[in-house]
Order: structure tokens, then C-alpha cells, then sequence
């Protein structure tokens, strides 16, 4: 018996990569597991893969765009399994790699949609639902390294990462009177699809797509996909995730190198408070500290 067993969570993305490791290591506490995702196929190949493992596991199609599907997903988890505890915000895309005047209004879009607007639907739908038994529960929003330090050539996809770690800042100190615990996961490279994102694009950021087509794939050519491809391997993900829940750990790293370069950004933030507490612009002004932070 762990915490988790006969408890079930939700997975956003999860057929594989990041949400499949993650929704595996759950199951194999004993959690119940409700596979949300866009790409059929996947999906049905992750679901028989968790039930050959004995993991009780139901697999709906899941745009995370779409708030219908959302509710469709919640009712139909709660029918087949009672109650939600845990809602893993993962499914996300990588897009608009390259110059920031080669990305299209589209590629945007798409990113904000998927990767924010996505995990906002996520939480308006689930959390409810984990607020109602009053048991409490678990909010695990994927952000990455990305959302703690902007990437150059990947502006679309680090503003949406620094959103949902602002998210899960903000969430984490509103849910705690529920007793939901929010965490954010933050990993640098991990051996995935997601250089491969474009083939779950929907119509709907297609417009000028043949453009985008083309300069994403040699954007992706000669950059992010042999980053990914020497990314550490998606099955420890959901290992280091259950860890780390165990642990109470709001920010989930998996990527320990990159402590040095976080420092450094701290620092840099640090020193320009520095710079503006000797302003003389600034000197005898009325400035409250305030302390809501996680
Ligand atoms: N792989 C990395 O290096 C890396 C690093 C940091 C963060 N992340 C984040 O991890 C998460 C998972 O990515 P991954 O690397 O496993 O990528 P992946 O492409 O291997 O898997 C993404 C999953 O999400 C699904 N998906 C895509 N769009 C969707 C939508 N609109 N609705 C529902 N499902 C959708 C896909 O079908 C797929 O199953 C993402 O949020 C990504 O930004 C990945």
C-alpha cells in the first residue's frame, strides 16, 4: 500500500513520452489511471501496455484545447473509477523554433493553446472535481527548464513554460486550503517526440502552414531534435516524479547540471535589486514587502 494506491489521476499527453512514464510510475503505486490524449493510435498501444502491466487503466481522446472534452474525460473517469486525486497537466508541444520573426501568429497560438490555455482547461475541470470528496489531492503542472530561464530561438515555447510555473506559483498557495498539492515539473532534455511535435497540430494553427512546415523541420534539423535525441530517458521522469511527490518537492528537477546556470540568473536578479535599492530615484519611497510566494 503507498498513499496513491486505489487513488486515481489524470494524464494530459499521456500515450508516451514524459505523460506515459509519469502515468506508469503512478500506476505502478497503485493509482488508477486515466490516459488523456490527441493522437489515437498512441493511445490504445499505452493503454494495452499499462493493462498487460496489471495497471487499471481507461484511455479517452483528450484535446486539452477543447473544455468539452475536458468534461467528457472527468465523467467519464468518475463513472468508471468514483473520484479524481491527481491531475497531471503534461500534454504539450514544442513550436516556433527558429528567429523570432520566422514565427507565425499560428505558431504562437498553437504554443499558448496547447501548453497554457491547455493546462488552465486542465485545472478548471479537474480541480473541482478533486475539491468535492474533500479527501485533497495533487496538481502536477509540466513546465521545464524553459519556464525558469528564456531560451534564445524558442521564445513561443519559454513564454508558455514561464506561464505555467507562474501558474503553479499562484495555484500553489491558492489550492493549499484544499489541501491539493501543486507541483511543477521542470525537466531540461529527456529522450521524447517532441522535436517530432507538428504531427498532432491541429487544422485550427494551420494556416500558413507549408512556411511553418518548412522552417520548423530544419529549425528542428539542426538543433532541438539531437538535443532531445541525448536527452535522459523518459522512464525515469515518472520514477524521479513519485519521488519527488513523496518528497513534497514543489519544483521537480530532473536535470541537476543545470543548478549552475540557475544561480547565475539568480544572482543577475539579485544584483539589479541591488542597483535599484541605491537609485536615488527610488530612495524614501513607501515599497511594502510582501511575502505571498511558494
Ligand atoms: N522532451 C523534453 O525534452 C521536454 C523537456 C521539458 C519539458 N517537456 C514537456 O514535457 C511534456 C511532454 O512532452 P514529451 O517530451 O513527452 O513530448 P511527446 O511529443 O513525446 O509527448 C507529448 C504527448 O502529448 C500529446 N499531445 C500533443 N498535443 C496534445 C493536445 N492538444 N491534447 C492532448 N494531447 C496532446 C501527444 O500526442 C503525446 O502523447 C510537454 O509539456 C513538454 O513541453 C519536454
Amino acid at each position: 500500500m503507498s498513499r496513491y494506491t486505489g487513488k486515481t489521476v489524470v494524464v494530459s499527453g499521456g500515450a508516451e513520452g514524459i505523460g506515459f512514464s509519469i502515468a506508469r510510475a503512478l500506476g505502478q503505486q497503485g493509482m488508477n489511471v486515466v490516459l488523456g490524449d490527441i493522437d489515437r493510435s498512441t493511445l490504445a498501444k499505452a493503454e494495452a501496455q499499462l493493462q498487460q502491466e496489471g495497471i487499471a487503466v481507461l484511455a479517452l481522446p483528450l484535446d486539452v484545447v477543447d473544455t468539452k472534452q475536458w468534461h467528457a474525460l472527468a465523467e467519464q473517469a468518475i463513472a468508471r473509477f468514483g473520484a479524481i486525486h491527481m491531475l497531471v497537466n503534461n500534454a504539450g508541444i514544442g513550436s516556433g523554433v527558429g528567429k523570432l520573426e520566422d514565427a507565425s501568429i499560428d505558431d504562437w497560438r498553437w504554443a499558448i493553446d496547447v501548453n497554457m490555455v491547455g493546462v488552465l482547461n486542465g485545472a478548471q475541470c479537474i480541480v473541482p472535481h478533486i475539491k468535492a470528496h474533500g479527501e485533497g489531492g495533487w496538481l502536477l503542472n509540466v513546465a521545464s527548464m524553459a519556464g525558469m530561464s528564456g531560451v534564445p530561438f524558442a521564445g513561443a515555447y519559454t513564454a508558455t513554460k514561464v506561464a505555467v510555473v507562474g501558474m503553479s506559483e499562484a495555484w500553489a498557495g491558492e489550492l493549499a486550503a484544499d489541501n491539493i498539492r501543486v507541483s511543477v515539473l521542470c525537466p531540461a532534455f529527456v529522450k521524447t517526440r517532441i522535436h517530432l511535435s507538428e504531427r498532432n497540430r491541429q487544422q485550427a494553427y494551420k494556416s500558413n502552414n507549408n512556411r511553418f512546415e518548412n522552417t520548423t523541420a530544419a529549425a528542428n534539423a539542426s538543433g532541438p531534435a539531437q538535443l532531445v535525441e541525448a536527452g535522459i530517458p523518459a522512464e525515469l521522469v515518472g520514477l524521479r516524479v513519485v519521488e519527488a511527490l513523496d518528497a513534497g518537492e514543489f519544483y521537480i528537477f530532473t536535470h541537476p547540471s543545470h543548478r549552475k546556470h540557475m544561480k547565475k540568473r539568480f544572482e543577475a536578479i539579485d544584483k539589479a535589486f541591488v542597483k535599484a535599492a541605491s537609485s536615488p530615484i527610488l530612495q524614501g519611497i513607501d515599497d511594502p514587502e510582501i511575502t505571498n510566494f511558494v
